[in-house]
């Protein structure tokens, strides 16, 4: 299959999970390369529901290996439990799992910070999922952060950890938080450092012998493209570089050994948290709830619903470089009569063809919306492109076409079978 970077192309949950586990099939190693355990990732295996925080999903092929890079902060204490959780579901783990050394570790004090910082913005929290995410990448840029190679070196980690706790329950302390033990931290700590000793490697040399040998790779994104920390809708995004370049960097594996860019969007727009969203509508928002969809995967919060918005994907497809999009969630609008289309913004007397970097001016954007008629019939059972119903195919076709890119996938339900290639 190659070499392709998989991203998302609105705010996270464009149903990636799903299309990495349909691509994963045709590779031979799949990388997570950014975010942490903010990040859910939900597959369906028949009756068994799979959800994924930290592992690349492609561990659910048997024989696939995974890596989670060195661009991924990673809680350990949450890793271990994700591991457990998986082998007692009978996925092999050991052998297939491969943990960058220098990947940077998660500790409570993040979470503890995150949760401070989200609790002091009162109105204009960022709606973190409380993972320490921003704390830990923060950290990591001060050069004071804590690595996978640290903490699987205990002499090494005990003096660290002793030294990072001391700055940061100065800080807990003075934001009226509880200090953090020592003590507590150190053996929760330490305990899954010996647990995940065997998964640390150098999986930039794992992936570069990889890459000689000729492997297919695949590069799973999480978050999406506007959570991006330099190209999102800052400051309501995550705290590491979601977009394509980030692949590379977050893995080690150089530009010029990726041949693809896969994107994925939904047939509608969704978003968690807080931050403008020009599309959200109410109406489509309930007719979605309504159905029992769009719950958060990580947190469970209801998801803000809109329409979809090409002037967001368009910028996605510019920044990432994306040659092949996969729409997914089309059934949700199985039942809509009128499917509206963000095909620009209005802003007092500007026009947007792109997404304004300024926050407060995307929320004050009106959208220009074109419109399409709804196909008001099912699609779950569909497994062929010239089955869908004709409007079906030319709202995909415009979504496909608006957004300056080839449509090569769509997405009819939540199954691995439910999915068309193009
Ligand atoms: P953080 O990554 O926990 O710091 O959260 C920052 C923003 O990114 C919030 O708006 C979150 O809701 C959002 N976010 C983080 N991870 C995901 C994800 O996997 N899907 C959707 N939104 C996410």
């Amino acid at each position: 299959m190659a070499n392709t970077i998989l991203v998302g192309a609105q705010w996270g949950d464009e149903g990636k999970g799903k299309i990495i586990d349909v691509l994963a099939e045709r590779s031979d190693y799949v990388v997570r390369t950014a975010g942490g355990n903010n990040a859910g990732h939900t597959v369906f295996i028949g009756p068994q529901k799979y959800v994924l925080h930290l592992v690349p999903s492609g561990i659910l092929w048997p024989g696939k290996k995974c890596v989670i890079g060195n661009g991924v902060v990673v809680d350990p204490v949450s890793l271990v439990e994700e591991i457990e959780g998986l082998q007692a579901l009978g996925v092999k783990v050991d052998g297939n799992l491969f943990l960058s050394e220098c990947a940077h570790v998660v500790l409570p004090y993040h979470r503890l910070l995150d949760e401070q910082r989200e609790l002091r913005k009162g109105r204009q929290k960022i709606g973190t999922t409380k993972r320490g995410i921003g704390p830990a990448y923060g950290d990591k840029a001060a050069r004071v952060g804590i690595r996978m190679v640290d903490l699987i070196n205990p002499p090494r980690f005990e003096a660290l950890l002793r030294q990072r706790l001391r700055e940061n329950n100065a800080v807990l302390r003075a934001l009226g938080a509880r200090p953090l033990s020592f003590a507590r931290v150190h053996a929760a700590y330490r305990a899954a450092g010996d647990r995940l000793r065997p998964f640390v490697t150098s999986t930039v040399m794992l992936l570069h012998e990889a890459t000689r040998r000729g492997a297919n790779i695949l590069f799973e994104g999480a978050q999406g493209t506007f959570l991006d920390i330099d190209h999102g809708t800052y400051p309501y995004v995550t705290s590491s570089n979601t977009t394509a370049g980030g692949a590379c960097t977050g893995s080690g594996v150089p530009p010029n050994k990726i041949d693809h860019v896969y994107g994925v969007m939904k047939a509608y727009t969704t978003r968690v948290g807080e931050g403008p969203l020009p599309t959200e509508n109410a109406a489509i928002a309930d007719l979605l709830h309504g159905m029992g969809r769009e719950f958060g995967a990580t947190t469970g919060r209801p998801r803000r619903c809109g329409w979809a918005d090409t002037v967001v994907t368009r910028h996605a497809v510019m920044v990432n470089g994306i040659d092949r999009l996969a729409i997914t969630n089309v059934d949700g609008l199985d039942t809509v009569e009128t499917l509206k289309v963000c095909i620009g913004y209005r802003h007092g007397d500007r026009r947007y063809d792109y997404v304004p970097a300024d926050a407060a001016v995307l929320a004050e954007c009106e959208p220009v919306y074109a419109e399409f008629p709804g196909w008001r019939t099912p699609t779950g059972h569909i497994r062929e492109w010239r089955k869908l119903p004709a409007p079906c195919r030319a709202y995909l076709k415009a979504l496909a076409e608006l957004s300056n890119t080839r449509l090569a996938m769509v997405s009819v339900g939540p199954a691995r079978d439910q999915t068309i290639f193009l």
